[in-house]
């Protein structure tokens, strides 16, 4: 199997540290506000739990993205786990444009937000600090609100839409509920 390793030290490749880091499967997320009375939201993969307690999530926007003004001056922001047969919003949601919530069917969330239908999981938030990120902004969100489904989740993994499968292993299953149970 090929494999490539490449030194960042001095020159940065951009493209390689992009492809390695496409390596690490992620959820997709639709992360959403409303500032000055104009929704915002981008799709993004960012996400990470931070804390249980506090019950604290992160994620990080782009410091060339339309919306960093808006989600910098919200009080709140919203994430949304998005479910397998969502690909399309993932894409809409990615793609700059005026106004991304035209034609969906939305509800209003803790500060506004704009929250989506048929998503796997939300986490409505307060903005609890941002922080530098070199290119990216990092927001630290308390979660207030949640809500969940049970439902197979959109993967993003090697820049492409894929789908997780259970793998069932009676040694893996064994080690899961031991590591589960040592979360409390
Ligand atoms: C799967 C996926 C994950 C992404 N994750 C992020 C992310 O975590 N942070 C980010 O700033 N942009 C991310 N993007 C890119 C933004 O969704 C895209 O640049 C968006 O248009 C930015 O919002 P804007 O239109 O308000 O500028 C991601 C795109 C895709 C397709």
């Amino acid at each position: 199997m090929p494999t490539a390793e490449v030194s960042l030290d001095g020159t940065l490749d951009s493209r390689q540290l992009r492809t390695a880091l496409g390596r690490f499967p992620t959820g997709v997320t639709v992360v959403t506000t409303t500032a000055h009375g104009k929704r915002e939201g981008l799709t993004a993969n960012s996400f990470s739990a931070l804390s249980l307690d506090p019950p604290l999530v992160l994620w990080s926007l782009g410091r060339k993205s339309s919306s960093l003004p808006g989600f910098m001056a919200a009080s709140h922001f919203a994430i949304q786990v998005l479910a397998a047969d969502q690909s399309a919003l993932s894409h809409r949601f990615a793609v700059p444009s005026a106004d991304k919530f035209q034609g969906l069917e939305v509800s209003m969330g803790l500060g506004g937000c704009p929250m989506l239908a048929g998503t796997l999981a939300s986490f409505e938030c307060a903005t609890e600090r941002t922080h530098d990120g070199g290119d990216h902004v990092l927001f630290v969100g308390r979660v207030l609100r949640l809500s969940f489904r049970d439902g197979e989740p959109l993967v993003f993994s090697a820049g492409q839409y894929c789908t997780a499968l259970p793998m069932y292993s009676p040694t893996a299953d064994v080690d899961r509920q031991a590591v589960w149970a040592g979360l409390g």
